[in-house]
């Protein structure tokens, strides 16, 4: 039987937001921003767990009620320094508390991307259940793309055919997805699916929307803000 399990990485400091208070914790319509994802994982009737990453001097993630998530949610209070190495520390411990099995399906997500919808969701597990490698949500560039010198001065414009932006989830089975992370090692990496790509695989894009975007400077907070507030006042 295929089994479903996501993963939160939420162990970043959000050091380009430029507040006290690590991003996924600032409230966002009376609510931390991670519990908008796991509000949304949650509901979806395929998901067994919701493994959540923290970092392992984490102080603000008890000073929230989680109560109505408890029966899929399992905190894992072993974040790294990279994001790479986060959900690479999730995943260890989550199989070596056998939680989870190689072929099992681990659908990777930023606590920073709050706006994600069921519909997003649904759409990524019916297109990749079936896959060999699985892949993401991303959306196509439509601007247009200037490569500059480090003066700010345009060298060129870059073609945007063919060009995605990459979002979240990240959806790929367990072992493969260890076994990449692994080996990326030292490698630059700042999404799961790179690490995919490192072994010489194709993850697939599922076609997404830029709301599913990721907060990560301050005028963020308040288009995230916008688009939850209408969502719950249709
Ligand atoms: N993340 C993590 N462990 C890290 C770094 C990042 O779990 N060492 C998580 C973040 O908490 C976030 C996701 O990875 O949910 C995406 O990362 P990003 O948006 O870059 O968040 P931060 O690294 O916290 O922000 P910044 O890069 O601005 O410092
Ligand atoms: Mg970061």
């Amino acid at each position: 039987m295929t089994r479903f399990f996501t993963l939160i990485p939420a162990a970043g400091s959000g050091s380009r937001m430029d507040s006290e208070l690590p991003k996924q914790y600032l409230l966002l319509n009376d609510n931390p921003m991670i519990y908008h994802s796991i509000n949304t994982l949650y509901h979806n009737k395929l998901i067994t767990s919701i493994f959540v990453v923290l970092a392992p001097d984490d102080c603000n993630w008890i000073k929230h009620d989680w109560s109505q998530f408890s029966d899929k949610l399992i905190v894992l209070n072993c974040g790294g320094t990279t994001r790479a190495e986060s959900v690479l520390n999730g995943l260890t411990i989550a199989k070596q508390r056998n939680l989870v099995d190689n072929n099992d399906w681990i659908l990777v997500h930023d606590a920073a991307r709050p706006c994600l919808t069921t519909a997003q969701l649904d759409g990524l597990i019916s297109e990749l259940t079936h896959d060999e490698v699985g892949g993401l949500l991303a959306v196509p560039v439509s601007d247009t793309l200037k490569r500059s010198n480090i003066r700010n001065l345009v060298m060129h414009t870059e073609p945007r055919e063919n060009l995605w932006q990459a979002q979240t989830p990240q959806m790929f089975r367990y072992e493969l997805l260890f076994k990449a992370l692994q080996n990326a090692g030292k490698l630059h990496i700042t999404d799961d699916a790179s690490a995919i790509e490192a072994l010489g695989l194709h993850p697939k894009l599922i076609l997404s929307d830029a709301y599913n975007f990721k907060v990560t400077y301050p005028k963020d907070l308040a288009l995230a803000e916008l688009i939850i507030h209408q969502r719950n006042n249709p």
